[in-house]
């Protein structure tokens, strides 16, 4: 998505330019490997555009937190497939399909260390707010991770349990990785707030949106399984607003798929979705993910830098409500 936006280059250019060493080699190849995939880099370009919002003329100053936060991002990846069961990522094989669970629980460990390694490259008096903010929500991820794993064991989960799911395992890095722009920008801890609050309400929109292309993506594109979520009784916006809708008939054949252990993959994936499709559940993840995107406008609104700085923002946004990949 940022592969050829100036910001995607300097990232990539920053994180090919990052070492690891050869040995061990199953420790340090699964770490070169998701990285050299192609992500979309939205997170490290959030950093970026955080600090330029507010004045932040030397992106290279910056560029340690934003090669921070992919580190971060990559390893929530390796882990989150080993929890979801997940055989691809971003096209390819995830790690521990193409090493073993235990290389990717350890790669991804050093990744994490990695990423507290390139926080202490930053200015030094920023450092102390950097670390609280990623050390905040870096916690809130693995809370968010639990609730999304708990869930798959729960056969109701309301609404709004799950909109606090999504906000700590994926909206809060969104908003973090704002905010640390911001920091390094030296902007007011009001105007911090409010761009943090932006990054939480389009992190809301692009999970939905992540929910429905897990179904409705194509694969080729979007780079991951195709009805993973289905198989692992995720409670995703699609299957919770099924549990609230369903009646009749439909209520014991949407219990009987969410028991099934032995049905095969393909058919307990084409049962939901005609589950799915009589009670326009996709529609309504659609209008929730517009609000969201209206909640974070409202929030950039009232960001008081001149409206110009605003608009590369509101691409992103954009560009982050039509995504098929
Ligand atoms: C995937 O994030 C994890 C979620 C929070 C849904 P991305 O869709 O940003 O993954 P990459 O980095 O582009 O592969
Ligand atoms: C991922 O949510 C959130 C984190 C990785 C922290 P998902 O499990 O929906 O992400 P994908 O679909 O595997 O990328
Ligand atoms: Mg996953
Ligand atoms: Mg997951
Ligand atoms: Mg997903």
């Amino acid at each position: 998505m940022f592969a050829s936006h100036p910001y995607g280059i300097k990232i990539t250019q920053a994180l090919n330019l990052a070492e690891f060493p050869d040995s061990p080699a199953d420790l340090y190849d699964p770490i070169r490997y998701i990285l050299s995939l192609s992500g979309k880099r939205i997170r490290p370009v959030l950093v970026l555009m955080g600090a330029k919002l507010f004045g932040e003329s030397d992106l290279d100053r910056v560029l340690p937190a934003s090669v921070a936060i992919e580190y971060f991002h990559n390893f929530s990846l390796i882990h989150d497939d080993i929890m979801d069961r997940a055989p691809l990522r971003r096209g390819k094989e995830t790690v521990h399909q193409k090493w073993n669970d235990n290389v990717a629980i350890l790669s991804g460990d050093a990744l994490l260390v990695r990423a507290y390694q390139e926080l202490a490259k930053c200015p030094n008096q920023h450092v102390p707010d950097l670390l609280t903010v990623f050390g905040r929500v870096a916690l809130e991820v693995c809370e968010g991770q639990q609730l999304d794993m708990d869930f798959e064991r729960r056969a109701s989960v309301s609404e709004a349990d799950y909109i606090e799911m999504i906000r700590l395992k994926t909206s809060v890095l969104l908003g973090g990785a704002l905010q640390m722009g911001a920091i390094m920008a030296d902007a007011p801890s009001a105007q911090q707030e409010l761009l943090y609050q932006f990054g939480e309400a389009i992190g809301i929109a692009f999970q939905l949106q992540d929910d429905f292309l897990d179904v409705y993506g194509d694969p080729a594109d979007f780079g991951k399984q195709s009805g993973g979520d289905i198989l692992s009784n995720k409670k995703t916006i699609l299957a919770i607003r099924t549990e609230s809708l369903v009646r009749g008939d439909d209520r014991n054949e949407f219990n009987l798929l969410l028991s099934s252990d032995q049905m095969a993959p393909l058919e307990k994936i084409d049962r939901m979705k005609a589950l799915y499709l009589k009670l326009s559940v996709d529609q309504y993840a659609e209008e929730l993910k517009v609000r969201y995107m209206e909640l974070a406008y409202s929030k950039l609104d009232r960001i008081e830098v001149d409206e110009t700085r605003k608009q590369e923002l509101k691409d992103l946004a954009q560009a982050l409500l039509d995504r098929t990949r």
